[in-house]
């Protein structure tokens, strides 16, 4: 199974559906639909309209974040994966490097994991490298220890994927070269292999995805999908890059 995320980041008011719309008609006629899924992550403010919308459709619509309480608390403008599970959506994000750059720590990313999972909510967990740590050759220090501060054998791992997204190549037009991107999801696999003791889950590829470059992608088998974000915000580029796929 292959997965096309969605990120709509800050983009996306209640008339944004007609994306949404098109690209669930696509894939009701797509004749492989049934080797993917799509899912959207809208902001918070449109979780419960879309939700409900595509309830028993084509999309399934997920968070791009949450908060790292179970429930109900006394966190101003604070979401809990109750709240989102609560209006329907199924999956959320967890340490998108936008979100880490604004100060979520290892502890809190634990957090939001634990409680998203208790909640019922599918995990996409992100990591990623940036420049430098790229230029100094600390990238598989760096995403190892991202894994093991958060992930451990006593989750779910059928409700976890991750997402390898290098900070570098986020909104950027850069993309990794094929080989160092196969040698790094193996590696990320091989981590995950040991967290859990068994099978890895699902490792996707993010970062200046779009219709043209999926095809560099495409080849790396290893990579069970893609988080996109740019791309995703317009129906037609988030479809080319499903029919580039399996061109
Ligand atoms: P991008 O964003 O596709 O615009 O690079 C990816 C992401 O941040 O998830």
């Amino acid at each position: 199974m292959k997965y096309f995320i969605g990120n709509w980041k800050m983009f996306g008011v209640p008339r944004s559906i007609k994306i949404l719309n098109k690209i669930n008609s696509f894939r009701a006629k797509d004749k492989n639909r049934n080797k993917y899924r799509v899912i959207i992550t809208p902001p918070y403010t449109l979780l419960e309209y879309f939700a409900k919308q595509f309830k028993n459709k084509r999309i399934t619509i997920g968070s791009q974040n949450c908060y790292q309480k179970d429930k109900f608390s006394s966190n101003t403008a604070a979401i809990s994966p109750y709240m989102i599970r609560s209006v329907g959506a199924k999956y959320t994000l967890v340490g998108h490097s936008d979100n880490r750059a604004e100060g979520d720590t290892d502890l809190m990313l634990k957090n939001k994991v634990k409680f998203a999972l208790k909640n019922n909510l599918k995990v996409v967990f992100c990591i990623g490298e940036n420049k430098k740590q790229k230029k100094n050759n600390q990238t598989f220090g760096v995403l190892k220890k991202q894994l093991v501060k958060v992930l451990e054998k006593k989750l779910n791992k059928n409700n976890i994927i991750v997402a390898y997204e290098p900070i570098w190549s986020i909104g950027t037009g850069k993309i990794p070269k094929q080989k160092d991107l196969l040698k790094t999801t193996i590696y990320i696999k091989k981590v995950l292999k040991n967290i859990f003791k068994k099978k890895s889950p699902p490792v996707l590829y993010g970062g200046s995805v779009d219709g043209d470059n999926i095809d560099t992608f495409r080849q790396i088998k290893e990579i069970n999908g893609f988080l996109i974000g740019g791309a995703s915000k317009s129906s037609k580029k988030f479809i080319d890059i499903i029919k580039n796929y399996y061109r």
